[in-house]
Order: C-alpha cells, then sequence, then structure tokens
C-alpha cells in the first residue's frame, strides 16, 4: 500500500484521537527508522521513549524470540519465573519495596493511586499533584494530570484530587491538610515542557511528607529507565520515593508498566483488590529483562549522562545562531529546547529534513535520543535540526 492509501485507511476505521504527521514508518533499527517509500530518518524522539535503547535492540529481539516458543501468556493467579525475576531486578535496581506490573503508564498511576488510597483509610484519599504534569488518560489520571486541556469535556471528574504550581514549597505546605494521602511528581515534567524539579523542592517534598505521613509518588514513566544518566531519575537527588511508577523503555518497545511500592506499603494491596490481566506477561518481562541486561553490558548509563553533555552543548551552539531559541534545559538525553516561537513548523521542516523530533507546550522542542546514540547521530541531528531552523527564518 502507498501513504496516502494507508492515510485513508485510517481515515475511516480508527478513531482520530492523534495529531498524526503524514508518514507511514515501515522498520527501525537503532537511532533510525524507515518510512514505507525507504526513506531514512533519525529519530531523536523514538516512540515517546518506548525505545528508549533505539528500534528493535538486539537484546530485546532475541529475548522475545527465544520467549515465543514457550508460552505468551501466563495468567496472574499461576507463577511464572520470569515475572518473579523481574521484580527482582526492578528493586535491586531502585529501592526496597514489591513490583506490581500492568501495562501502561497511566495503569501504573492508577495503581499508586488505589494503592495510596487504601493505605490511607476512609478519610484520607486526596492526591495532590503539579500544574502542568502528565500522568495518563483514564479519568482518574487525567484528573491528576494538572492541564485543563485534558479535561475538557469529560466532568464530572472524580473527587480527592488537587493541583498546584510545580516546584513551589509553600503551595504545597498550603494545599496540605488532614485528607491528603499523597503527592505525586514527575521529576522532569515531560509533556509539560522539561521542567526540572529543584533538589531544594524534591528534599523538601521527601521530609515533609515522612513528617505528615502522606506518600511521595514519583513518575518515572518518561525520565526512568536510564533516561537521565541514571537509573532512575530520582538517584540524582539523593532521596526515595514511597511510590514510583514506570513505562515506556521499561519493555524496550513492548509494553508494560509497574508500580514500585516501599515494603510498609506493598501488602495493603491483598488478592482481589487491584488486577491486570496482561499485567507482567512472559513477553513483557523478557523484553525488559533484556532492557536491563543491555543497560549494564553496554554502559548505557555512562553512554546517556556522556552524549546528554555533548547534546546539550551543541544545542547551545545553535542557541548562539537562532535568537528565537530561549533556553535549553533538561538532564541527561531528556532534553527540551524553549522557543520564543510556535515549534510544530520547525518539528514539520526537520521531519522533511529526515530528524524526527517532538514538540510540546506549542513552543519546546523536546528531544530524547535513545541511550544507545553515539556522537556521530548528535552530529547528524544537530545538522538536520539547522537546516530545519535556517528553513524557518
Ligand atoms: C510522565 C508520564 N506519566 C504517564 C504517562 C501515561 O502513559 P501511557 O500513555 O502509557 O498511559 C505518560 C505518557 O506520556 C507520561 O509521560
Amino acid at each position: 500500500m502507498k501513504t496516502d492509501e494507508i492515510i485513508k485507511l485510517y481515515n475511516e476505521y480508527v478513531m482520530p484521537t492523534y495529531l498524526k504527521s503524514p508518514l507511514v514508518i515501515a522498520r527501525g533499527k537503532g537511532a533510525r527508522v524507515w518510512d514505507i517509500e525507504g526513506k531514512e530518518y533519525l529519530d531523536f524522539f523514538p516512540g515517546w521513549a518506548v525505545s528508549g535503547l533505539g528500534h528493535c535492540h538486539p537484546f530485546v529481539v532475541k529475548a522475545l524470540k527465544r520467549q515465543l516458543s514457550k508460552t505468551l501468556h501466563v495468567s496472574n493467579n499461576f507463577y511464572n519465573e520470569l515475572q518473579g525475576e523481574l521484580a527482582r531486578v526492578i528493586i535491586k535496581n531502585s529501592f526496597d519495596g514489591k513490583v506490581f506490573f500492568a501495562n501502561s503508564g497511566a495503569e501504573a498511576n492508577e495503581a499508586a493511586i488505589k494503592l495510596a488510597r487504601l493505605y490511607g483509610g476512609p478519610d484520607r484519599f486526596e492526591t495532590i499533584s503539579m500544574e502542568n504534569s502528565f500522568h495518563g488518560r483514564t479519568l482518574a489520571t487525567l484528573t491528576l494530570t494538572g492541564q485543563e486541556k485534558h479535561r475538557q469535556g469529560f466532568e464530572p471528574l472524580p473527587e480527592g484530587f488537587r493541583t498546584v504550581p510545580f516546584n513551589d514549597i509553600k503551595a504545597i505546605e498550603e494545599a496540605v491538610n488532614e485528607k491528603t494521602i499523597a503527592i505525586i511528581v514527575e521529576l522532569i515534567q515531560g509533556e509539560g515542557g522539561i521542567n526540572v524539579a529543584s533538589k531544594e523542592y524534591i528534599r523538601f517534598l521527601r521530609r515533609f511528607c515522612s513528617k505528615k505521613d502522606i506518600l511521595l509518588i514519583f513518575d518515572e514513566v518518561q525520565t526512568g529507565m536510564g533516561r537521565t544518566g541514571k537509573m532512575f531519575c530520582f538517584q540524582h537527588f539523593g532521596i526515595e520515593p514511597d511510590m514510583m511508577s514506570l513505562s515506556k523503555t521499561l519493555g524496550g518497545g513492548f509494553p508494560i508498566s509497574a508500580l514500585i511500592a516501599k515494603r510498609k506499603l506493598a501488602d495493603t494491596f491483598t488478592p482481589g483488590t487491584h488486577a491486570s490481566t496482561f499485567g507482567g506477561s512472559p513477553l513483557a518481562c523478557v523484553s525488559s529483562l533484556a532492557v536491563f541486561e543491555a543497560i549494564k553490558n553496554n554502559d548505557l548509563l555512562l553512554n546517556a549522562e556522556n552524549m546528554g553533555e555533548y547534546l546539550f552543548e551543541r544545542l547551545k551552539t545553535l542557541k548562539e545562531k537562532f535568537s528565537f531559541i530561549k533556553e535549553i534545559r533538561g538532564i541527561g538525553l531528556m532534553l527540551g529546547v524553549e522557543l520564543s516561537r510556535q515549534g510544530k513548523l520547525i518539528v514539520d521542516a526537520c521531519m522533511k529534513e529526515g530528524l524526527l523530533l517532538n514538540c510540546t507546550q506549542d513552543k519546546v522542542l523536546r528531544i530524547l535520543p535513545p541511550l544507545t546514540v553515539n556522537k556521530k547521530d548528535i552530529d547528524e541531528g544537530i545538522r538536520l535540526l539547522e537546516k530545519g531552523f535556517l528553513s524557518q527564518l
């Protein structure tokens, strides 16, 4: 089929929930994808960080192939070695606790809200989140999401949620009351425009939550799994959360998500209080185990840190050339370039040049190259981005 025929199929049969670029992707390898006409693109936003190790990482592909001939699914009423082993590996790399497996970021956050409510009992049910945050599209997680535009039309929204300005200590002190059971925060707001939490703020939240027996939840759906040069972004801050949600890179391309909860909390969930039919399937678990193995064996945390610094420096050289670049920010390979103009035209221009990027909050270019990216890819990406900028002068 040709590009326009495939787009026609979507227009006829697929619900129009996404703003789409007119690109039909046929295959991917590493930091590259190819469209059905064979044109190559450098992908600096691989599947919203799902393909965080690059497309079709050989460890992930090999693990999936091996598993395909064994079992595709094991009901969660039985045991499977892979799920237990993955939970152990996640805990070993994060903080002491237990894991609940699901399939998407929203589901992991939904599980966090439910676990917090069970732990808090009937009188403590309120969760506080941040303005400009993004936590998912289910009714509860979009209520948690601190952006009005995502909630419009879906009222009445569930009760027990409140948002406060991000990085604002006073706002938290004022918002918390006897009903508050949890505070959820992204350490770098992704969809919100690559806004980095300050160390002072996060360390305050930790002290404040511990003092008041409020649960501190980090949504690491986008920041987790090496993206910022550490396995989890919270490891830059010198403190631990009570819960953490993960997804995206966790499966290296295969759908999986996880909620990790400290040991004191985890057994609040008992049989029947929460579940997910597909959660932690053998295929998902082998993919995720392969992701951990690849990060470790190929020194990808160090690569993310080094390549992140290199990309940051190269972006700074562009800032000197183009006055419409206002700021470059982020940690590791999670970077944002804030413009004083609309970013969509630049994203479209870059796509024509052969570079895939994202724009969020209208004016922030979001750049999340795979953790496997090298200097040559970055030099090429900067060259293509510059061409995209020049075409818009
Ligand atoms: C920080 C964060 N949390 C949650 C989600 C929701 O994940 P999903 O779309 O897999 O439900 C996203 C998705 O972009 C995200 O970036």
